[in-house]
């Protein structure tokens, strides 16, 4: 079994990767024994995914993936983009997060509260290759806050497809129609051709 180091610590992700690239060997960078920080300097989501996915491919020499993902609103010129965890600071809750956003959205009405989460996938091979992807999961602001599931911004984010925020989604319906489930899916096709 091809093995592939994982960028990322979180949890809920190391479990949507295993669960969607059942054919590899999973290692989260915790399971690899590495420990660094890489900063995420870059000005798009797919420069930081690339920027981590290159510093751990480094390190280890392994096939290595890294993902960059955040909250595009386009009435506040697509931010918090790829500050979305930065945005108000790291410690400040997201249901002080959330309730801003709504806040600055007042009056503005429609089409024009347009906004998506996105996110870029990342993977280096040993021999230097590169390969990114990028899916969205388009919705509305929301005007209040809804949902019991998800974290981070998804109860802001409504999705009018399905008269509901994200956060409002079971786990397995949201990593259908996520963001970062598309985004998973695009890249296991580039790595069977990459096989
Ligand atoms: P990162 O990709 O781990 O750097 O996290 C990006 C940030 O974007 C998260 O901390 C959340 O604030 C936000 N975000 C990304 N994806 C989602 C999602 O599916 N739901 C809610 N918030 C998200």
């Amino acid at each position: 079994m091809k093995k592939i180091i994982l960028a990322s610590n979180n949890k809920n992700k190391v479990i949507e990767v295993k669960d969607i690239l059942k054919d590899y060997e999973i290692v989260s960078l915790k399971e690899a024994g590495i420990d660094v920080d890489v900063e995420e300097n870059g000005t798009t989501f797919e420069e930081n995914a690339l920027i981590k996915a290159r510093a751990i491919a480094k390190l280890t020499g392994e096939i290595t993936m890294a993902d960059d993902s955040g909250l595009e609103i386009d009435y506040l010129n697509k931010a918090p983009g790829v500050y979305s965890a930065r945005f108000m600071g790291h410690d400040t809750s997201y249901d002080i997060k959330n309730r801003a956003l709504i806040e600055k959205l007042e009056g503005v009405e429609g089409q024009d509260r347009s906004c998506r989460f996105v996110c870029a996938i990342a993977v280096v091979f040993p021999d230097g290759r590169e390969v990114v992807k990028r899916a969205t999961m388009e919705g509305l602001l929301a005007k209040e806050i809804s949902g019991e599931n998800g974290f981070g911004y998804d109860p802001i984010v409504y999705l009018p497809e399905y008269k509901m925020t994200s956060a409002s989604l079971s786990p397995e319906e949201k990593n259908k129609i996520s963001h970062r489930g598309k985004a998973l899916r695009l890249i296991k096709g580039e790595l069977e051709k990459n096989a």
